[in-house]
């Protein structure tokens, strides 16, 4: 009986699923792949061919050369994976950037290693890959950079080596967190200080590592002239990121916070000209905020989301109750459920529109088609039936897709919840709020519209107390404080 029941459920889920307009995965072109598999060969062979240079060549440095080459094409291979796994959505553009990045630094090892310090060749890059494609990348690309070294007959002193691995990695571990340009700043002056003492106190002792070149400690041996030579690179580094921003459609946790300010023109005019919809996008922010941070999600990522995911609201504000202020509702005028079906719809095509009009990055407009889902206008829906129209409930589901990440679930729900949560009474308990919240989310669950967000039980659970601690907050600000005629300044 058990089996039936479990074989049913899952026709109906692939019958559901085959209901939902799905989104197609992220795809990288032919093209796209041959390009980038022919700059990971080059790599490979920059990072070899020194070893068939010798004479005689024999049979052992033949075969050391083929397992050196397959190593490092195996490794860009594995690195390539690792910046998929932790950027789902990673773009072949951004691809391009960190293999392009790890062919550069192999080049110049080629062609500098004797005179530029191995630190200001393989730090900087770290910086902007963890900046951009996060911290788990950028220690997957510093491995790759700090151990492979195409000209076996430079040595490398190993106490560098050490704080080159120590430096690489505190960079790489802090650039994924770092949250504005100005600890980006004091990053680079700190990373070049600690590298100079621990520099002076491993290897500035040792005279020869000091003077011979050949020890690889360079910029003519002086540790200050290292460390100084890395300060120089780290700033160019980070005054050159924004143009790495929208070369590569990066997303820095800086950029997010540049965009969710709320002087921003496009959130500047939704507060002037949708009133309604500005106060529910800070209301949704709240909710959703708390939300992330339950979970362990991407809080900046949210914020920011949330901000613009309803400024296509804009191309016809008084369409939508939240700014109509009482006055006359134009859906009643127009009387036509199908039509108010495309307003609707509209405020996602139009939202992409202005996402576009202001080169919003693409994990931001995400937001904007995937708040909504694949969701049905009820409401309208309702209405058609109730004219008689034999309508296919298709057309009154949003586009979607539906939401393919937890952060732009977490939207999903906050959106449902805020209208419920505010209409609330004050007077409300808790475990009504609680009913509230659980019936929405349950609703958008068994609609099959988190199916693609990879949130677990466990999360929708505290996703739950979450908006239900937002709404404890908003009821205690609703209540009055007893106000004593007397006392007006206590
Ligand atoms: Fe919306
Ligand atoms: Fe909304």
């Amino acid at each position: 009986m058990q089996n039936t029941t479990t074989t049913l459920k899952k026709l109906f889920y692939l019958w559901r699923r085959s209901q939902v307009p799905v989104k197609p995965p992220i795809k990288i072109s032919r093209i796209d792949n041959l390009i980038i598999f022919l700059i990971c060969i080059l790599i490979s062979i920059i990072s070899s061919y020194k070893i068939l240079l010798t004479s005689p060549i024999n049979i052992s440095d033949i075969f050391s050369w083929l397992l050196t080459f397959t190593e490092i094409l195996i490794s860009s291979g594995v690195l390539i994976l690792v910046s998929k796994k932790e950027n789902p959505t990673i773009s072949s553009r951004q691809i391009f950037l960190i293999i392009t990045l790890l062919l550069a630094v192999q080049a110049t090892k080629l062609t500098l290693s004797s005179t530029i310090s191995p630190l200001s060749i393989i730090i900087p890059p770290a910086l902007i890959i963890s900046q951009g494609m996060g911290s788990i990348t950028a220690l997957a690309w510093v491995s790759i950079a700090s151990f492979s070294w195409p000209d076996p007959a430079v040595a490398i002193n190993h106490n560098l080596f050490f704080i080159l691995l120590v430096c690489a990695s505190v960079v790489s571990l802090l650039g994924g967190r770092i949250r504005s340009r100005a600890q980006l700043l004091q990053l680079s002056i700190f990373v070049p200080i600690v590298s100079f003492f621990s520099q002076w106190i491993l290897i500035g002792k040792d005279k020869i590592s000091l003077i011979n070149n050949q020890d690889f400690v360079l910029a003519n041996g002086n540790i200050f002239s290292d460390s100084f030579l890395l300060a120089i690179v780290m700033l160019f580094t980070i005054l050159f990121i924004p143009i790495f921003e929208s070369v590569f459609g990066l997303l820095t946790k800086a950029r997010l916070l540049e965009l969710a300010d709320k002087e921003k023109p496009l959130i500047r005019r939704l507060s002037l000209e949708a009133p309604g919809t500005f106060e529910h996008t800070l209301l949704i922010c709240g909710l959703a905020e708390e939300a992330t941070r339950m979970i362990g999600g991407d809080i900046d990522l949210i914020k920011t989301g949330s901000l613009y995911h309803d400024v296509g609201k804009l191309h016809a504000p008084n369409w939508f109750i939240e700014n109509q202020d009482g006055s006359k509702n134009p859906h009643d005028e127009l009387d036509d459920p199908i039509k108010s079906a495309e307003v609707l719809q509209a405020h996602v095509d139009e939202g992409l529109k202005f996402a576009r009009k202001n080169r919003l990055p693409k994990l931001i407009t995400n937001f904007i088609p995937e708040h909504q889902g694949t969701l049905k206008m009820g409401y309208f829906f309702q209405k058609a039936k109730e004219k008689n129209l034999d309508i296919n409930e298709y057309y009154f589901r949003y586009k979607g897709p539906i939401p393919q990440s937890k952060e732009t679930a977490i939207l999903m729900l906050a959106d449902g919840c805020e209208a419920a949560l505010r209409a609330m009474n004050i007077h409300a308990s808790d475990e009504e709020a609680l009913k509230t919240i659980s019936n929405i989310i349950y609703s958008r669950q068994k609609d099959g519209q988190l199916d693609d967000s990879n949130l677990s039980k466990g999360e929708i659970f505290l996703i739950k107390r979450a908006f239900l601690n937002v709404w404890k907050r908003i009821r205690h600000r609703r209540i009055q404080y007893p106000t004593n005629k007397n006392n007006t300044f206590s």
